[in-house]
């Protein structure tokens, strides 16, 4: 029997865990706070801020938001976020991606003190990660290997491949599946939109990520049996529903299932793990900043 791994109960028992030591940090007067910024109007961002709030609502967290306007020159983004710096009340934030065309990402995450960056994009955090010293874990490397640990899924000796090479997601994965610890000792294939026969690379891991962008992109004729799947892909696709789409990931499920020993959903696997890891950096930096 395929398992299909539930993220929505991971995540709950992660943010259980985080309650408490929420309390005790607030007992001390530091509750945590974590802010999110949006640059612009983006749906699919609105809806990922909101539930951020939410989450941060349930464990305890004190959440702030900023919008930015869309057209507003980069100085104004770059103002707030040198305001968010200097605010002892934010012990983390994040800028919600993408940001509107006329601003560099890059600019951006520069500016944000790596010691509040609970995304962990900063460049000395980058750093960090690379060298084996992680501050800050990125929230959906670090939610899949909490998803194989949910499973009992021991990394070590494992070929793991990635599909995708993003700075967010597969690069980073790849650093830390790779590390010298007990959640990597993983001999990790990174395969990207330029990667020949990427089918060879998927049939021949122990688990494959795919982190792609590409509605469906690997299928259950890409697997070996026995596969444990992370479908880290979130795409909207036209479909005839109320809201005139459906989400689907990176992976075609049902043929996928049929090859895989474990698999997530999409809804419902890699997404709210996404979120609890990002209170748990922000539970993080706050015990950072009272020490
Ligand atoms: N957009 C999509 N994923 C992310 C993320 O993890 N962090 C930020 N800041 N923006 C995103």
């Amino acid at each position: 029997m395929t398992e299909i791994i539930d993220g929505n109960a991971v995540a709950q028992d992660i943010r259980d865990e985080l309650t408490d030591s929420i309390e005790t940090l607030a007992d001390d007067g530091a509750r945590p706070g974590l802010a999110t910024v949006l640059m612009g109007d983006d749906p699919a961002s609105q809806t990922y801020v909101n539930m951020k709030q939410r989450d941060c609502e349930e464990v305890g967290i004190e959440s702030h938001h900023v919008d930015v306007d869309g057209d507003a020159p980069p100085q104004v983004l770059f103002d707030t976020i040198a305001d968010l710096n200097d605010d002892p009340e934010i012990h983390g934030y994040i800028v919600q991606a993408p940001v509107p065309d006329h601003v560099d990402y890059r600019d951006v995450i520069r500016r944000v003190d790596p010691t509040k960056d609970v995304d962990g994009f900063h460049p000395e955090n980058v750093g960090r990660l690379v060298a084996g010293d992680a501050r800050f874990r990125p929230c959906t490397p670090h939610g899949v290997q909490k998803l194989l640990e949910s499973i009992d899924v021991d990394t070590e000796g494992k070929d793991v491949t990635i599909v995708g090479r993003s700075d967010i997601v597969g690069k980073p994965l790849a650093n830390l599946l790779l590390q010298k610890a007990d959640d990597g000792n993983a001999t990790v294939t990174v395969c990207h939109s330029r990667t020949n026969d990427l089918g060879a690379k998927t049939r021949n891991a122990d688990i494959v990520v795919a982190a792609v962008g590409v509605p469906e992109l690997v299928d259950g004729s890409m697997l070996t049996a026995g596969t444990v799947v992370i479908d880290v892909g979130v795409n909207r696709v036209d479909a005839d529903t109320d809201k005139g789409y459906e989400l689907v990931g990176d992976v075609e499920f049902e043929s996928a299932k049929e090859k895989a020993s474990a698999i997530t959903p999409v809804p419902g696997g890699v997404g709210p793990m996404t979120r609890a890891m990002l209170l748990y950096n922000t539970v993080k930096a706050a015990s950072m900043q009272e020490d």
